[in-house]
């Protein structure tokens, strides 16, 4: 393949959200090295009040953000189906997981309703639709699986667009507290958006006869 069939179209997007994914994974990880209190000053009252679930959340998001890129590849679907099996097992495991603590800190968060209430339906929506995504690969319906797995990914994907949004807003002079309920919406929001739009534009269209 050559350098500019690999930085086009549907590779680009693959590549930036492989790359994104792995960046906010790994900076998420840092309590590894720094300690809980430390690596998350803000969150000392989730770190107080549900430290099991702070850890889990924080140990299991960062990993269904590794994993998820993992799924789309075509190699390890069409040659190692028990690979992708496995590692569906497991991002589903972190999602079930990492989503029911994500409705704890949802209800706890300090930073006002407009905030809670979009954490709250974005950890409600990660979890209906990964579930709805492993029922329909349990059913053999795997044109509906791959749609409900994008989904999934897509609420995954929220963490990375959050922390990209998050900078912007408050370079742009929105103060902390408006930019965060901001993108407690905003970051899931866009993401199902752009996915329902690629399902639009990719379905086929069926042409009527005159
Ligand atoms: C998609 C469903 C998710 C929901 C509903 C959710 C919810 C939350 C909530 C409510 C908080 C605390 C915010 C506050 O108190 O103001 C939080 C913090 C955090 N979440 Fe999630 N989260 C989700 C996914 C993820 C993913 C995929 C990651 C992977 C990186 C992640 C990593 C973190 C980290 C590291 C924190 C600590 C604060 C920070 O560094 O920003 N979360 N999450």
């Amino acid at each position: 393949m050559t350098a500019t069939a690999i930085f086009t179209g549907r590779n680009l997007w693959r590549i930036f959200f492989t790359v994104t994914s792995l960046a906010i994974a790994l900076v998420s990880m840092r309590f590894l090295a720094l300690g809980m209190a430390t690596a998350f000053p803000n969150m000392l009252h989730h770190i107080r009040a549900e430290i099991p679930l702070f850890y889990v959340h924080v140990v299991t998001g960062p990993l269904a953000l590794v994993l998820a890129p993992l799924q789309f590849s075509k190699k390890i679907r069409a040659k190692m189906p028990a690979v992708h099996r496995w590692i569906g097992r497991t991002y589903c495991l972190c999602v079930l997981a990492g989503g029911i603590a994500g409705l704890v800190m949802a209800v706890n968060s300090t930073e006002g309703f407009f905030a809670q209430s979009g954490f709250f339906i974005l950890a409600v929506l990660w979890l209906s639709m990964t579930g709805l995504a492993l029922t329909k690969a349990r059913q053999r319906k795997f044109v509906e699986h791959r749609k409900w797995m994008i989904r999934s990914v897509a609420m995954t994907f929220g963490a990375v667009t959050l922390r990209i949004e998050l900078p912007i807003l408050m370079v742009a002079g929105t103060s902390f507290e408006v930019a965060y309920s901001i993108v407690a919406w905003s970051s899931w929001a866009l993401n199902l958006a752009v996915v329902e739009y690629y399902f639009r534009r990719s379905s086929p269209r069926v042409s009527v006869p005159a």
